[in-house]
């Protein structure tokens, strides 16, 4: 398994990935290839034979930084990769000099709320109703920037 930058022609495999994991608000493939084109974005695949097996989306305008996307498909979750990720994206945060990250999680997503904490991402506040069926959006940030030895 290897990470490495995003490119167009990955973006049919993540995008399939990102219709699984994002049932109701999945970018389209539209949107991977304009946010390919725009210089503050970094985006990187994790790859193993051929296959996508997950992926992130950073902006990055220093001292900002946002988590746009992060994800790991279904089959190789639990196994550290999203906290791989992770440390990969605050790694390419700090190259560009940025100071902090920030990002906005589904209040009911166990998983990516359990990845933040180890990160000690802290919640600076929560806008009601932000995603679809109701459902609040917490805003998380990571300052100072650091990275997680996996465990
Ligand atoms: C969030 C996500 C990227 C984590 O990827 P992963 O490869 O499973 O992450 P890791 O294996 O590094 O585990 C991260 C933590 O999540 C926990 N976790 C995994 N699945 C969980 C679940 N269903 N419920 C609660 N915690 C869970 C792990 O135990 C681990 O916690 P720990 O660090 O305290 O042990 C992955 O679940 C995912 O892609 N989800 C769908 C897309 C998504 O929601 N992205 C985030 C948008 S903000």
């Amino acid at each position: 398994m290897k990470l490495e930058p995003m490119r167009w022609w990955h973006i049919d495999q993540v995008h399939e990935l990102e219709q699984q994991l994002f049932p109701v608000d999945a970018w389209s493939k539209e949107q991977f290839w304009s946010e390919l084109a725009q210089p503050t974005r970094r985006y990187v695949v994790a790859i193993e034979g051929g296959s996508v097996l997950g992926y992130y989306g950073l902006f990055a305008l220093a001292p900002q930084s946002d988590v746009q996307t992060i994800a790991v498909s279904p089959e190789a979750q639990g196994r550290g990769l999203g906290a791989q990720l992770l440390n990969s994206l605050i790694e390419e945060a700090l190259a560009q000099g940025c100071e902090q990250v920030m990002l906005e999680v589904r209040s009911d997503n166990a998983a990516a709320l359990a990845l933040y904490a180890r990160f000690e991402f802290e919640a600076l506040n929560v806008r009601a109703d932000y995603y679809a069926h109701g459902v609040d959006a917490v805003v998380m940030r990571q300052k100072p920037l650091k990275m997680v030895v996996a465990s």
